[in-house]
């Protein structure tokens, strides 16, 4: 079997290149040819631990290459991958237009049976379009060929993609005919250490089951980040409350940790995408519209307990800020929290200097422009002279940090943290005023 590939971004290169690692010949297309150009030269257009080498090993042993020539990357695979950007629309629906591009482009250079497999996380229904646009550009050609939309969300973790897709909790297929379940089935077994792991399903159940776990995990997130913030003012400690809850195996631990609020590429867009898919069909998702609203509040949580501590107006302060990315991991900027944190330290004077590990260079492209922020070398170096620390992603780096220099570097001992990462008693033992959430 022979595998296409259509969008070398994030999920389309994981998935690409940990299909080619289990022996498939696996052909990535991207329309925009400075990506292909980096992978071609063995380089690779985004950051993912463990990526870069997998892409080498595989190019080397001749069962993944690179294109932008579509008529070529159709006639490759037998299986066709769309794994395009959805960017939300200003309604904050998801916009189908790269998906349906693609789809028309496979309709247009096929010349015999295709499976036509979704990746990209596409509203209930989007496969009704794709087999639509199908159908369509086939009829304008005078072509009658035979072809299946299948619908096989992602469940990849940014920073742990690689393990996600080689030893995935669940692979959820939706399928509507015989023939294209048989050969998905056939496709995932590589992936399969026991049976139950490959869900198949009717298509629409597929696309909603994504949305539907996104919603969820956003949820738990909203949830903590609310009762932390009850916890604070009833002089409760919320990291207790979360290993008490944790505990049951109804709730488990994963998922409970507050914080600054969630952001990347995934939890803002799908919560606003399935409240608004819900809205076009007569449905109010009230839990999920509350989720969201929570999650804009959280994002300033961290500022206001600084506002509270040094005044409104903070012109004159200078803040090292540790953490920039959405999480750790990754180089990943979208709606990550710091973007706001900073804007609304910016927008009240003050001056910051953040670091981050991996994402400095991808902050420096979203927010060079904001006035007052500049970028550190190395984390202590961000601390000299500053009035507090704030630490907005938990890179593991962090967690153990030379509280010495700290205290030294810095005006005072002052720490705002937005991850919860040290122990409150005995930073405080250590002379430390310490600000967490929720404790
Ligand atoms: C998520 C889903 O986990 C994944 O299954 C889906 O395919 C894509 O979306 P990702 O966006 O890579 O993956 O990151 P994830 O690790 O889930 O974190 C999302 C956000 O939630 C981050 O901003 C993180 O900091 C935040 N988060 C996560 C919390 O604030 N608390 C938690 O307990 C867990």
């Amino acid at each position: 079997m022979k595998i296409t590939v259509i969008g070398s971004g994030y999920v389309g290169l994981v998935t690409g290149t940990c299909l080619a690692e289990t022996g498939y010949h696996v052909c990535c297309l991207d329309v925009d040819p400075r990506k292909i150009e980096i992978l071609q030269n063995g380089g690779i257009p985004i950051f993912e631990p463990g990526l870069e080498d997998m892409v080498k090993r595989n190019v080397a042993a001749g069962r993944l290459h690179f294109t932008t020539d579509v008529a070529e990357s159709v006639a490759f695979g037998d299986v066709q991958f769309i794994a395009v950007g959805t960017p939300p629309d200003e309604d904050g629906s998801a916009d189908l237009q790269y998906v349906l591009a693609a789809a028309r482009s496979i309709a247009r250079h096929m010349t015999d049976y295709r499976v036509v497999v979704d990746k990209s996380t596409v509203p209930v229904g989007t496969a009704d379009k794709v087999r639509a646009a199908i159908a369509e550009e086939l009829a304008a050609r005078g072509a009658d060929i035979p072809f299946s939309v299948v619908s096989n969300p992602e469940f990849l973790k940014e920073g742990a993609a690689i393990d996600d897709f080689m030893r995935p909790d669940r692979v959820v297929i939706g399928v509507d005919d015989e023939r294209a379940a048989e050969i998905m089935a056939r496709l995932y077994k590589p992936f399969q250490r026991n049976h139950e792991r490959v869900l198949l399903m009717d298509v629409r159940s597929a696309e909603l089951t994504k949305y539907a776990a996104n919603a969820m995990l956003a949820t738990r997130i909203s949830f903590m980040n609310e009762l932390a913030n009850l916890a604070e003012t009833m002089g409760a400690d919320i990291e207790q409350v979360r290993l008490g809850m944790g505990s049951d195996p109804r709730i488990g631990y994963h998922f409970l940790y507050p914080g600054v609020g969630y952001g990347g590429s995934c939890f803002p867009k799908d919560v606003k995408a399935l409240v608004q898919t819900a809205k076009e069909n007569g449905h109010t998702l009230r839990v999920l519209t509350a989720v969201e609203k929570a999650n804009e509040v959280q994002k300033l949580r961290l500022v206001e307990k600084v506002v509270a501590r040094f005044g409104e107006d903070l012109s004159g302060r200078r803040f090292a800020l540790w953490g920039l990315a959405f999480k750790p991991n990754t180089d990943d900027m979208r709606e990550a929290p710091s973007r706001v944190v900073v804007e609304e330290l910016a927008r009240r004077g003050a001056k910051v200097t953040a670091f981050d590990p991996v994402a400095t260079h991808e902050a420096q492209r979203v927010m060079g422009g904001i006035a007052g922020l500049s970028f550190a070398d190395d984390m202590m170096g961000a601390l000299d002279g500053a009035d507090a620390l704030l630490i907005v992603t938990e890179w593991k780096m962090f967690r153990a940090p030379d509280f010495n220099r700290i205290r030294n570097s810095l005006k005072q001992p002052l720490i705002f943290d937005g991850r919860n990462m040290y122990d409150p008693a005995w930073l405080r033992e250590q002379g430390f005023e310490y600000h967490a959430i929720g404790r």
